[in-house]
């Protein structure tokens, strides 16, 4: 079977290709490498041993698309390409919801015609907004605070409404806490590009010397440490749900083949660390120190955050099985391999 796989060159969906080929899928890329390099291609014929096919082209462009889904005789869409920084949605949200939003409505268009009707979508935990409870479940009131956060939310009604409109389709949103760490070859990991904004990359330079030291964004938090709480997921982890998701569903539960419908999972662990129980694993990892400076705290955080990801346990027999020792070490291994990145 031949998945497309947008956004496969970039940080999540590469890793996801992996777990697909490892599971006797195989995956098509489809990437406009606006955030990605095409070396990640080479990357992944060195971990599998597989060429396999990718497209340079954009998840907006109709024509393209209808080519190459066509041609490759594609079943399903793993549905990564998105642009991702929430400071830069902010200032750009127009660009966001074109990307994320009006570009996803094309590929949907697209897909209902050639009569492809299973996604795997890349959600967020941003979807719960504010959290009203911890640990967070799939029940958890939907809500955003900006509009990186507003496009997973209106992609995830879309494929509602699809689902409810056609029940033919299968639409599984996946919402993924904090991922985390690299494919354990060193080969493939991510690399952010500028300043990181998230934890993990931002120590991970910092450990490599291309960083003087970490900010720790607040240390009053009503949290053990004082520091922000987060469930950190390996993207090895990550990637497995993905797969997970889909047979499940694609088998299905009943007689009658694939599942249809709407369906929504938690992917993470359900176990918080601080920021400074990161950056002290991450010291053991790298037998570096990691120097940090206690900074005010940044605007628009939480202070804890962790998933309740029982359903996607009960449901689709997955469960997160990658320590933080994992993360450090997997992520210390690409980041000294690779300190600048790919390219
Ligand atoms: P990434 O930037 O590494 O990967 C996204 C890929 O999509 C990039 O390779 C980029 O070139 C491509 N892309 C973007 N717009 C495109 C378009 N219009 N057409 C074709 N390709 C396009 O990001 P990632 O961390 O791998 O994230 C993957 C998905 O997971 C995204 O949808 C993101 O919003 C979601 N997500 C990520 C995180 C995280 O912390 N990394 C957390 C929650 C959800
Ligand atoms: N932090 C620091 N210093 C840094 C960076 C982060 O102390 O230099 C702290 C933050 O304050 C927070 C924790 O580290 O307490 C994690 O921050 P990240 O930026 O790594 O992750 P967030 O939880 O803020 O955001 C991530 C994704 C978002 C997504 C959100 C919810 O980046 O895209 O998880 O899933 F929306």
């Amino acid at each position: 079977m031949k998945v497309l796989v947008t956004g496969g060159m970039g940080y999540i969906g590469s890793h996801t290709c992996i777990a697909l080929h490892k599971a006797g899928i195989t995956p098509v890329i489809y990437d406009n490498l606006s955030n990605a390099s095409v070396k990640v291609f080479d990357q992944l014929f060195t971990i599998t041993g597989e060429r396999f096919d990718y497209v340079i082209g954009d998840i907006g462009d109709e024509a393209m698309l209808t080519k190459v889904l066509k041609e490759h005789k594609i079943e399903a869409v793993f549905h990564f390409a998105a642009l991702k920084a929430v400071g830069e949605s902010t200032e750009q949200p127009v660009n966001y919801y074109q990307n994320n939003v009006a570009k996803t409505l094309t590929m949907l268009k697209v897909m209902s015609k050639l009569d492809i009707k299973k996604i795997i979508f890349s959600s967020s935990a941003t979807v719960y907004g504010e959290p009203q409870y911890l640990p967070i479940d799939e029940k958890h009131p939907i809500s955003s605070t900006n509009p990186y956060g507003w496009s997973k939310v209106m992609v995830e009604q879309i494929l509602k409404d699809l689902a409810q409109s056609d029940e033919q389709w299968l639409t599984i949103a996946l919402r993924y806490f904090n991922p985390v760490g690299a494919h354990e070859s060193g080969l493939i990991g991510e690399s952010p590009k500028g300043i990181p904004n998230n934890l993990m990359p931002f120590i991970a330079q910092t450990a490599v010397g291309r960083r003087d030291c970490v900010s720790v964004f607040g240390d009053d938090y009503d949290t053990p440490d004082g520091t922000g709480v987060r469930d950190y997921i390996h993207i090895t982890d990550l990637a497995a749900g993905h797969v997970d998701a889909f047979l499940h569903h694609q088998k299905g539960a009943g007689q009658t083949g694939t599942d249809t419908g709407n369906h929504a999972y938690n992917l993470g662990t359900g176990q918080g660390y601080s920021v400074l129980e990161m950056i002290k694993a991450f010291a053991d990892a790298s037998q570096k120190e990691i120097p940090y400076t206690l900074a005010p705290r940044r605007s628009g955080d939480i202070a804890c955050n962790y998933a309740d990801a029982s359903l996607a346990e009960t449901n689709l027999g997955w469960r997160a099985t990658k320590t933080i020792e994992d993360m450090a070490a997997d992520t210390w291994r690409w980041q000294t391999t690779y300190p600048n990145g790919l390219e």
